[in-house]
């Protein structure tokens, strides 16, 4: 996956490799992931896509170091994901958005402040030459909110927000946090459609000031394609890599791109990827 260009000899921020994890607490046991390998660049956009049960949230539990795998090793930035997460490298945000009731949105964001500060002499510290004035919009959280859409809510609290403001509000504070690596599994799975576009664009947005390494859990076809740099398709039974879509489009990416025939082709390779993994899955159940 570090193959596209201007790579050269960079190694993955993100490291997966041959990593397996058999869970043995049922009936019997299920191989969420099987030998699979993850490598993700510093500063790319990578989606997870797979069907039901194919081992996508596994995988990125196993990146935030919530998990251990069986066998097999995760590397971040070179630490183990317990480092990384003691030096506070990995952001997630999970499916349901886990805010503080109590807080209204900016207090959301700001809970977490001495931490971001800490983070944020580190993030520039650790920063690349010329990369630096990257971390002045994690570094503001009223231009981060209102860059995702929430400038008027901003002292609403979580129970009079709509599930899309919730769902920003916790990406506002994940980015706030000025992650190394964020991990997002499906957080805009519970959106309508339009809802969803109108967030995966104000993603886009933030991402593209701020660069920060993404890996990207999802359902969509169309979101994975929009979003990332590299689309990596996962079948299930046992989970495994079926295969990757480098997405050559243009960035900064915009909505025009939706209705493209660019944008249609690459849809198209993730849907065969995921068509094939389905195939062989219903081969091997039969
Ligand atoms: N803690 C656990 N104990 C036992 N089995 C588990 C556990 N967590 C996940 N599994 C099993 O591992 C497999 C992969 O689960 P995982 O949640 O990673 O899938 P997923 O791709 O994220 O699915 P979805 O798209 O539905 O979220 C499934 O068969 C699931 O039942
Ligand atoms: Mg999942």
């Amino acid at each position: 996956m570090g193959d596209q260009p201007g790579d050269g000899a960079e190694q993955p921020f993100v490291a997966v490799r041959d990593a397996c994890k058999v869970y043995d607490d049922g009936p019997r046991p299920v191989t969420a992931l099987h030998h699979v390998d993850l490598e993700v660049p510093r500063g790319r956009f990578v989606s997870v896509i797979g069907p039901s049960g194919c081992g996508k949230s596994t995988l990125l539990r196993l990146v935030a170091g919530l998990e251990q795998p069986g066998s097999g090793e995760v590397r971040i930035c070179g630490e183990t994901p317990a480092r990384a997460t003691e030096r506070k490298m990995i952001g997630f945000v999970p499916q349901t958005p886990a805010l503080l009731p109590w807080l209204d949105v900016l207090g959301n964001v700001r809970v977490l402040e001495k931490v971001n500060r800490a983070a944020r002499r580190r993030s520039a510290a650790a920063a690349p030459p010329g990369e630096q004035g990257r971390c002045d919009l994690a570094g503001d959280p009223v231009a981060l909110l209102r860059r995702l859409g929430l400038g008027d809510v901003l002292h609403r609290r979580p129970g009079q927000l709509s599930g899309g403001m919730q769902q920003r509000t916790a990406i506002a504070r994940a980015f706030a946090l000025q992650p190394q690596v964020l991990l997002m599994d499906e957080p805009f799975s519970a959106l309508d459609e339009f809802t969803r576009e109108a967030a995966q664009l104000q993603l886009l947005d933030v991402w593209q000031e701020l660069r920060t390494t993404v890996v990207f859990v999802t359902h969509s076809i169309t979101e994975a394609v929009l979003l990332s740099d590299t689309v990596v398709v996962m079948a299930a039974g046992p989970g495994r890599v079926a295969g990757t879509v480098q997405v050559g489009l243009d960035r900064p990416r915009h909505s025009g791109l939706l209705d493209s025939a660019v944008l249609h082709e690459h849809e198209h390779r993730v849907r065969e990827l995921l068509s094939d993994a389905w195939r062989a899955e219903a081969r091997s159940a039969s």
